[in-house]
């Protein structure tokens, strides 16, 4: 080890790992005290420079990155005089990444996308991924992760889609806050973000989300509080976007009013990067900590203005006693003080624990879309198999942008130089091939495999095969969004060509969401697997050859092509638009029926709709009657598996509000649950009463009307087989 080396080193254990303890001069280290109390007692010991030390994290990456910082999105520098610990602070929510690269005890797993955990509709996975992932990050030496994606699905050409949880309030926020929990039981704080109605990527910097206040609050706002309130994150990161024409970081109402009076949150608020504006004005309006500002904002507002406007009397002192306050109640209520990160090096046992989640995940998330004439899964009888295009021979793709794992154990890149190559690229495939899984899955199959660049030659493959598998991708990445809802490259072209050879085709999908199929009727059967993560090879092959069966059901609507979405048109989509971006986002055309509501009041049908997902069993659902015991409203049913195979039932609950009233339906439940062949079983689900209410912006509370209630009993949005009515009285929830 070099001297400087050393140096780092010692200088890493002296600050970061050493746990400090109550003493008479540290009474804050006292565990038995609230994280209130004790970051009260701290900042009263804190020197102005020590608070202002805490509200800007610098960017730990390139050139200005702090010598003893571990390369990472940002980095606050320890006060060992206080026992106050560093922050780490590393992306993101789909895994630990890696932005300088593999080092020495990288040890990440690269979790499958969003969409696909939301698919699973499991609370256990979806904390089992978060776990994972905050264990990943404590092990690498970080204290803060940047997950907790929560923006609604609003189109699905929206570029970060793959980082979100699907298009409803009640499934987004439970799955998110159930992730951010697993994140924090590792000591690892979590934010939650984009916060709020970063819903599109275009223009992200600028434009301005206009919507309504009840709207808001029915839908964006809504995911955010079911999973700040499951999940408690540490930190609430504030958006790039201007919200009804305040940026989301000075956003006096959204900040101060919403979030930490009328949710009380305790936590801190932080910027995006890049996402401030100004000192006095951001401050006051309740952001907390200025991220990356010496890199990403015009000014490190947080340093040398926001001194100035406290010595004005322009910001209280109080106000910047407060944000320090909550950024330390935050760390010390994940007991980051008590348990620093440690860098550890790679443990095989807990990579291989890591990966199986991924899988686990890739699996529950995968969604049968189709299966005509039950041509999957792959039986023994199969003896040629065509496997086709997606670069399935090497892995499976992934999202770009912040969020990118680009490392693992397994390896980097396993098809590098695919364009772009540079930010929001490069296009990332994780080393996790279909092919050969699917090989090991079906070892009395020849299965031979082309690129799919050339029709012809993949038609003659997809002739001589029993079965014909083509791989689909859509790459899609932050900062941009997705042009329209079309595969690229010639891949729809691609597919017909197969499925017109060969009638006996599978199509599996690795995309952002939903895109448009046009040949959906020529192809019997479609798997999609999202961006499936490092294990996704493995997945797909279990699900083709029915190892696994298929229980993913779908987060957002499949629509079948842009006409049918609130905004067909949006100007300045996608690389190098022929029309510049608009200022403004008219969100009030949908207002808070996003997707599957939508749908419902404009009376469309789309593709595929939400909730929609095929099992290799059948479940039937009977027997519904609801409950009004007090405040709990429950539903009973039973439930049955009619097939041959094991499997899992979704099965899904929504109220239909009373006569008149613009919202259609809203999904207020739901239960998974694993049934053998013939089983049976009665199952109860809470009904979540915000489901019921409406909000009231003048009340700024949420009240259920009295009325007559329908509850519907499916296993999609659209497929009800049973309903029931509840006679409620009105009443006012918080
Ligand atoms: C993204 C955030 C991310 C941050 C740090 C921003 O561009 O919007 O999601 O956490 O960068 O990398």
């Amino acid at each position: 080890m070099t001297t400087k080396k050393l140096h780092h080193a010692l200088l890493f254990a002296l600050f970061v790992a050493a746990p400090v303890t109550a003493s008479d001069d540290r009474p804050w280290m006292d565990t038995a005290l609230t994280p209130d109390a004790r970051a009260a007692l701290l900042v009263a010991a804190m020197t102005q420079d020590e608070k202002f030390q805490m509200i800007r994290s610098r960017f730990a990456i390139g050139e200005k990155k702090p010598a003893e910082a571990l390369t990472a999105a940002g980095y606050v520098a320890p006060i060992p005089r206080l026992g106050i610990p560093s922050q780490g602070l590393v992306d993101a929510g789909l895994g630990v990444t890696n932005p300088g690269g593999a080092r020495e005890g990288d040890h990440a797993t690269a979790m499958p996308s969003g969409p696909a955990t939301a698919s699973t509709w499991s609370r256990e996975v979806a904390f089992q991924g978060g776990e994972t992932m905050g264990r990943e990050a404590w092990r690498q030496g970080f204290n803060v992760l940047l997950a907790g994606s929560v923006n609604l699905q609003r189109d699905p050409r929206n570029g970060r889609n793959f980082e979100y949880a699907g298009e409803d309030p009640l499934l987004a926020g439970t799955l998110v806050g159930d992730s951010i929990r697993g994140v924090q039981s590792q000591h690892v704080l979590s934010t939650m973000k984009h916060y709020a109605l970063n819903d599109m990527e275009t223009h992200r910097n600028f434009h301005s989300a206009q919507i309504g206040d009840r709207a808001m609050h029915e839908s964006d706002l809504l995911a955010f509080r079911i999973a700040l309130e499951i999940g408690a994150p540490g930190s609430v990161m504030c958006s790039y976007n201007r919200i009804n024409g305040v940026y989301g970081c000075e956003h006096d109402e959204l900040l101060n009013n919403v979030l930490k009076r009328d949710w009380q949150y305790p936590g801190y608020v932080m910027s995006d990067w890049g996402g401030v504006h100004s000192a006095s004005k951001a401050a006051l309006a309740g952001l907390d900590q200025q991220s990356a500002g010496e890199v990403f904002d015009k000014a490190v507002y947080f340093d040398r203005p926001l001194r100035m406007a406290v010595d004005a009397g322009v910001v209280p002192q109080a106000r910047l006693d407060d944000m320090a306050h909550r950024i330390l109640r935050s760390l010390i209520a994940v007991g980051a003080f008590e348990h620093p990160p440690q860098r550890r090096p790679p443990d095989a046992e807990l990579d291989a624990a890591g990966f199986a989640v991924a899988q686990r995940t890739a699996e529950e998330g995968a969604v049968l879309l189709r299966n005509a004439g039950d041509l999957l899964p792959l039986g023994t009888e199969v003896r040629r198999i065509a496997v086709i295009g997606g670069h399935a021979d090497r892995g499976v793709i992934a999202g770009g942008g912040s969020s990118m794992v680009g490392w693992t154990s397994r390896g980097p890149n396993a098809v590098p130089g695919v364009k772009p190559t540079t930010w929001p690229g490069p296009v990332m495939f994780q080393p996790s091939s279909p092919l050969q899984a699917l090989r090991e899955a079906a070892p009395q199959a020849r299965i031979d495999y082309v690129d799919g660049t050339d029709r012809a030659a993949a038609a003659r493959l997809a002739l001589e095969a029993d079965v014909a598998i083509v791989f689909a991708t859509q790459w899609s990445a932050e900062s941009v969004d997705l042009p329209d809802m079309r595969l690229p490259d010639g891949q729809d072209a691609l597919v017909e060509a197969v499925a017109a050879a060969n009638p006996r085709t599978a199509v599996v999908l690795q995309t952002n969401g939903p895109v448009e199929l046009p040949w959906a009727e020529r192809v019997p059967a479609i798997l999609q697997a999202w961006y499936p993560g490092i294990r996704g090879g493995e997945a797909i092959a279990r699900l083709l050859t029915g190892a696994a069966n298929p229980s993913g059901r779908l987060p957002v609507t499949w629509p079948v092509d842009v006409s049918q979405l609130p905004r067909p048109h949006v100007p300045g989509l996608g690389f190098n638009p022929p029309q510049k971006p608009e200022d403004t986002i008219d969100y009030d055309i949908e207002g808070a029926n996003v997707g599957y509501r939508w749908f419902a009041a404009k009376g469309l049908t789309p593709r595929y709709a939400f909730g929609h997902g095929l099992s290799y069993t059948r479940f039937a659902l009977s027997d519904l009657t609801v409950h009004a015991d007090g405040e709990r409203l429950t539903a009973r049913f039973e439930v049955r598996n009619t097939g041959a195979r094991a499997g899992a039932a979704v099965p899904q609950l929504y109220v239909h509000l009373p006569e008149g009233h613009a919202t259609p339906l809203r999904l207020a439940g739901w239960d998974k649950l694993e049934l053998q062949p013939g089983e049976s079983r009665q199952v109860e689900v809470a009904l979540a009463p915000r489901l019921f209410a409406d909000y009231d912006p003048r009340t700024r509370g949420w009240r259920i009307p009295a009325g007559r209630y329908r509850i519907a009993l499916g296993q999609s949005a659209t497929d009800t087989v049973d309903t029931a009515t509840l006679e409620l009285p009105g009443r006012t929830l918080d």
